[in-house]
């Protein structure tokens, strides 16, 4: 197995399998932004819980799912099994390393992840060596604003000091009451996902992984036009977790 990012792997082992989201959101959202009805081969780059996948493969022939996590891996291969797919498969791979044959997708779904790796370059030229000639990425990265900084600052302050058990029950909490008087204050609920994930559970994927790259849409759009690709922002700010923090490109591969 060639090389993998440990810390990350390690921090998304003890994540996705205790907040797993629900597939009927996660299947609206996908209808939602995918356009092709069907394709043959689709990745799930950085498939996590596996719920994505198992989205996908109501409109693909066949889904691989890579994950750099091994609890992942069974947490998706669980999914898939109880939603009686047959037609995924997954593999413990880091995709800044991905070892799957060039222009061999159709679709690569890449939703959140790029960005937590040490290098989201050599990730997301994976993503475009795999794709097809007329084959499609789907690319959710988290958008830099002048918060960035700020958020980068609690992320290091959060895993220096506030790691424990008891510590990272702290800030996540801290934070969801902070995200209730904030919804109130606004008038209304914000940063609630209808997929079942808790605010505490984004709270800890917000500020505890490993590695956090942020972008701006226009430096993605023209790195997918130099290597080949016609690629538009889809979604700005609004994923599916209704956040200001991700936007979504979409990019066709020239033929
Ligand atoms: C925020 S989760 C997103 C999961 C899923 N794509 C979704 O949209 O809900 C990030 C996932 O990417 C995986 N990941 C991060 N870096 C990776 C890498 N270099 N190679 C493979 N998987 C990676 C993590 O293990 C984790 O499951």
């Amino acid at each position: 197995m060639s090389q993998l990012d440990v810390k990350t792997a390690e921090f998304y082992d003890q994540f996705w399998p205790k907040s797993v989201p629900v597939l009927d959101k996660t299947r609206e959202y996908v209808a939602m932004t995918v356009s092709e009805a069907h394709v043959g081969r689709a990745l799930d780059a950085g498939c996590g819980h596996g719920i994505c996948s198992v989205a996908l493969s109501e409109r693909a022939d066949q889904v691989v799912g890579v994950d750099v996590s091994s609890e992942c891996i069974q947490t998706a291969r669980k999914q898939a099994e109880h939603f009686g797919r047959k037609n995924i498969s997954f593999e413990r791979q880091d995709l800044q390393n991905l070892s799957l044959p060039d222009t061999s997708f159709d679709l690569v779904w890449c939703w959140g992840v790029a960005m937590m790796a040490p290098d989201p370059m050599k990730v997301i030229h994976n993503l475009m060596r795999v794709t097809k000639p007329g084959g499609v990425i789907y690319l959710g990265l988290y958008l830099k604003t002048w918060l960035t900084p700020f958020h980068e600052l609690t992320r290091h302050f959060c895993r220096t000091f506030m790691n424990g058990p008891r510590r990272k029950k702290f800030v996540c909490d801290f934070f969801t009451a902070l995200t209730h008087v904030h919804g109130t204050l606004v008038g209304r609920q914000t940063n609630l996902r209808t997929d079942n994930i808790s605010i505490q559970a984004q709270v800890e994927d917000w500020y505890y992984p490993p590695y956090k790259t942020f972008y701006s849409i226009e430096e993605i759009v023209e790195l997918f036009r130099r290597n080949g690709f016609e690629a538009n922002c889809i979604q700005d700010r609004v994923g599916r977790i209704k956040s200001a923090t991700i936007f979504v490109v979409k990019a066709v591969r020239n033929a």
